[in-house]
């Protein structure tokens, strides 16, 4: 680990998790739990519970569940680490040095001044649009239409028009020249190495965050036509621009089940103060991977609303297989008769764009629709060969329900007999092998649901003895941690068994922060959130046998997979045999 376990439980205690979550969520106290909304699911009635006593929450509608840290890194989207140092920073705790060597410090340090340059250099753009000399660009940015809080949420500013203003002001405040230059707002003129010069001038001024708010870059916008109408960052140790977003610093908690890509720094602002708090941009390039694996963190699925020109749709066009490629489910948004997203609220207001969010085209279907301008549906000749790729691209997709409703749609669309277009499919699909296919994935599902009930038969068994010493003690000799499948309840039955054996108590808080991964830890939490209702002492005792008789099978079975000498094997089998007669039984209880 990265901190030392009682410091990390000290913070954990420290931070009671109904002040923590009562930060976000409104919470009524009702009998031993409060209730509130639960913020990681849509809901109108509360069905989402923390308890003071456990100092864990837990939600009925959407399972999710944990402890402080858990919640931290949910609601964050933060690591372990980050959540740690937050929660330590909010009840004062001062966290150790990590351990770095001098040359390593140096540059984490170096780094750190570089995003003070930055936060620096907006606050000056920032002061400077309010000021005297910001008159234009404040009556530029009121033209469009920009509230005074949307300015503040985006931090816009605006860049003076002489050419050293900022220079000028950050060597005031310190900086060194190299250090301007590493910030990518400072450059040489033409070789003159004396003629230090702003990169931007005259200029509406847009900072670019990371997700954790640092200025790492800035964009500039032209107060009339003049070119180029937007200048951005150029790439620096801070800012990578293929690998971060405008607006996701926002857009990553805005919980809408969905995130809006389009193209500019305005279609952004435009529809964060529509209230669509859940839109970003590329920075001025084309989408790239990185950003798609970046969005797949927060969101499985993208709307993209793209200008509605043909640049703006050839862009789609290129983005659908990146995003696509990153897991994530893609629609496309139709803007037409308006040019983006900032035109189309300007037009029709922030309402009716939520329709435009709803009917927005899965991807194939808009794929399809731009594959069908290459051909003549007039000529026999090129309509078979635009059903045939049709057929082919079909034919890959992977999913086969979804195959099957989107054959349909296909169909209905194009007036095509499904029996001409299935022969077509078969034809293709042999070359792709997409008999096996089928076949594989058929296996692989059934392996699958296997592998899922024994999950959560492993998580009722731990579920029982964490609650039950007499189950502990009924059972320990019978079920060893390591006979588990899963790692998680591997690990955790570890600790409940020493915890047992040492006669130390189950605090079911505590044994989370063993475990680093918000999955790990909503595992864990749901095991103490076991919650079976049992009639009599007689079922209990029957569902105990079930349960274990299935993971000492499931052993056995993977274990015979495994030996390899006849005797290991014949004792294997033996073991079998005997399951068959478990007989658990318990002290009578009261
Ligand atoms: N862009 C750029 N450099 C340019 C033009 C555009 O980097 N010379 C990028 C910017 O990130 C800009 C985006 O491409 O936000 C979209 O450009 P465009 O559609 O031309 O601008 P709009 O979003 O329509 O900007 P505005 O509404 O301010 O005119
Ligand atoms: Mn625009």
């Amino acid at each position: 680990m990265f901190y030392d376990e009682s410091l990390v439980e000290e913070i954990r205690i420290q931070n009671d998790i109904i002040e923590v979550i009562g930060q976000h969520i409104k919470l009524q106290k009702k009998g031993s739990s409060h209730f509130g909304l639960c913020p990681f699911h849509n809901e109108k009635t509360p069905s989402f519970s923390v308890s003071a006593d456990k100092q864990m929450y837990y939600c009925f509608g959407c399972g999710a569940s944990g402890n402080v840290y858990t919640y931290v890194m949910e609601y964050e989207n933060y690591s372990f680490v980050d959540a740690i140092k937050v929660l330590a920073d909010r009840v004062h705790i001062n966290l150790p040095e990590p351990e770095m060597s001098e040359e390593t410090k140096k540059a984490y340090q170096y780094k750190q001044k570089l995003f003070d340059a930055n936060r620096d250099a907006a606050r000056y753009f920032y002061q400077g649009l309010l000021s005297e000399k910001g008159e234009k660009a404040l009556t530029y940015l009121n033209e469009r239409e920009l509230s005074e809080t949307i300015r503040k949420k985006f931090g816009l500013g605006y860049a003076y028009f002489f050419r050293d203003d900022l220079y000028k002001y950050m060597v005031s405040k310190g900086y060194s020249e190299q250090m301007l230059l590493d910030t990518g707002l400072i450059a040489v003129e033409n070789g003159n190495a004396n003629a230090y010069r702003d990169r931007f001038f005259n200029r509406v001024m847009f900072p670019i965050f990371d997700i954790h708010n640092r200025v790492i870059g800035f964009g500039g916008r032209v107060l009339d036509d003049s070119q180029p109408k937007y200048l951005n960052s150029p790439e620096t140790r801070l800012f990578d621009k293929s690998k971060n977003l405008y607006g996701l610093n926002i857009a990553r908690n805005a919980r809408k089940g969905h995130i809006i890509v389009v193209e500019g720094y305005m279609d952004v602002i435009a529809l964060h103060q529509a209230g669509y708090n859940q839109t970003v941009a590329s920075l001025g390039t084309a989408f790239t991977q990185g950003q798609g694996n970046l969005l797949k963190r927060y969101i499985d699925e993208i709307i993209i609303a793209y200008d509605s020109d043909s640049a703006g749709v050839n862009a789609s066009v290129r983005a659908i297989p990146i995003l696509e490629n990153a897991g994530l489910i893609v629609r496309i948004a139709n803007l037409l008769p308006y040019k983006d997203p900032d035109d189309y609220i300007k037009s029709k207001g922030a309402v009716a764009f939520e329709s435009v969010i709803s009917a927005a085209t899965p991807a194939f279907i808009f794929e399809i629709n731009q594959l069908e301008t290459k051909y003549k549906l007039d000529d026999p000749e090129s309509k078979t060969r635009f059903f045939s790729e049709i057929a082919r691209r079909l034919v890959h997709m992977e999913n086969e329900l979804k195959r099957e409703n989107y054959l349909e749609t296909i169909l209905d669309k194009y007036q095509i007999k499904k029996e001409a277009m299935n022969k077509e499919m078969e034809l293709l699909g042999k070359d792709v092998g997409i008999v096996q296919e089928q076949k594989q994935t058929q296996i692989e599902e059934k392996s699958r649901r296997n592998e899922e009930a024994t999950l959560v038969t492993e998580k009722n068994l731990l579920g029982f003895v964490v609650g039950h010493r007499d189950i502990y003690d009924a059972i320990n000799q019978l079920i060893k941690p390591d006979m588990l499948l899963d790692e998680t309840y591997q690990r955790l039955a570890t600790m409940i068994y020493k915890a047992y054996d040492e006669d130390t108590s189950l605090e079911p808080a505590r044994f989370i922060n063993q475990f680093v991964e918000v999955d790990e830890q909503t595992k864990v939490a749901r095991v103490f959130n076991h919650n079976i209702h049992v009639e009599s002492q007689g079922q209990l005792e029957k569902m105990l046998n079930d349960l274990v008789y299935h993971i000492k099978k499931q052993y056995i079975d993977y274990m015979a997979r495994k030996v390899s000498s006849p005797s290991d094997l014949q004792a294997l089998l033996d073991e079998k045999r005997s399951i068959q007669n478990l007989n658990i039984t318990l002290k009578q209880r009261n």
